[in-house]
């Protein structure tokens, strides 16, 4: 058996260690380090450091525990615990100097999530939770919003970096949701937006095609704050990452209607 208390804990620390590795390289960074993955998918040594520092210590903490990395330092093979990481959410934001940007890292057995923790860095915002216990941010526990109207909805979208596959029903949705809900917006990382539904500031999140590492740690964070994240379907096969809504809980049924709606641009994207 493991400990989930003490394992938050120490992840806490690596994650603001982590945090503190990204806000002091972001004080000098040059905008000549950056590499392109694809088009527009962008990466610099910060984010490959960043990863390397995480995995070391995460390997110290629980060493029968495989990994899905979002720079692939370290591989997950058939280990009864799997670490999701990401040591950059928001690395676009990162490298044009902009918030937010965070650490995530979140662990998950065959069952599901374990944990979760995610250090966003330019607010010194660290939240986290596991599986037994409350959500909290930085300390103090928090709670999903009561907004159960969409049209009063606070809703953030995520855009893939495949806009070939992706962009048709991204314009879709935003055609669907534009004068429609609250408010709309693109933070730019997916796993601070996650841990703001969770602390009620955005009442949900819709985006078509995600890594685990990026959806992993904030999702157990919002299910223990009285959230929910599910795949397009309703269902709860979006774990290996893939189409992914999370809300508050009391827009997720208006917000799969929606979605079905425009589920047509997304029949020749891969799943
Ligand atoms: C990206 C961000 C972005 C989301 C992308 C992610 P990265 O992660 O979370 O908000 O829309 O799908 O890949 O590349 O900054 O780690």
């Amino acid at each position: 058996m493991i400990d989930l208390e003490l394992l938050t804990e120490q992840v806490k620390g690596v994650a603001k260690e982590a945090g503190a590795f990204l806000l002091a390289e972001r004080s000098h960074f040059n905008m000549d380090a950056v590499e392109s993955k694809r088009a527009h998918d962008y990466v610099s040594y910060v984010d490959k450091q960043s990863e390397q520092l995480i995995v070391a210590h995460l390997r110290e903490i629980l060493p029968s525990a495989g990994f899905i990395t979002e720079e692939g330092t370290a591989m997950k093979h058939d280990e009864p615990y799997c670490w999701l990481v990401d040591p950059l959410d928001g690395t676009t934001n990162f490298i044009h100097n902009n918030a937010p940007f965070c650490v995530s890292i979140g662990l998950c057995d065959h069952e599901g999530m374990l944990l979760g923790v995610v250090y966003e860095c330019t607010r010194d915002e660290l939240f986290w939770a596991h599986r037994d216990g409350a959500a909290y941010l930085n300390g103090e526990v928090i709670h999903v919003s009561d907004v159960s109207d969409l049209d009063s909805a606070f809703v953030e979208l995520g855009f893939p970096y495949d806009a070939e596959n992706y962009g048709p029903f991204a314009i879709q949705l935003v055609q669907r949701l534009y004068g429609n809900v609250g408010g709309l917006r693109l933070l730019g990382a997916a796993a601070v937006e996650t841990c703001y539904i969770a602390a009620g500031r955005f009442d949900a999140r819709i985006e078509a095609f995600i890594g685990p590492w990026d959806i992993g740690a904030g999702s157990i964070i919002l299910q223990q704050a009285g959230g929910r994240t599910t795949d397009f379907d309703g269902e709860q096969n979006w774990k290996d990452g893939s189409r992914v809504l999370s809300t508050n809980g009391k827009v997720h049924q208006q917000l799969l209607s929606v979605i079905s709606e425009c589920r047509g641009a997304l029949d020749n994207s891969p799943v």
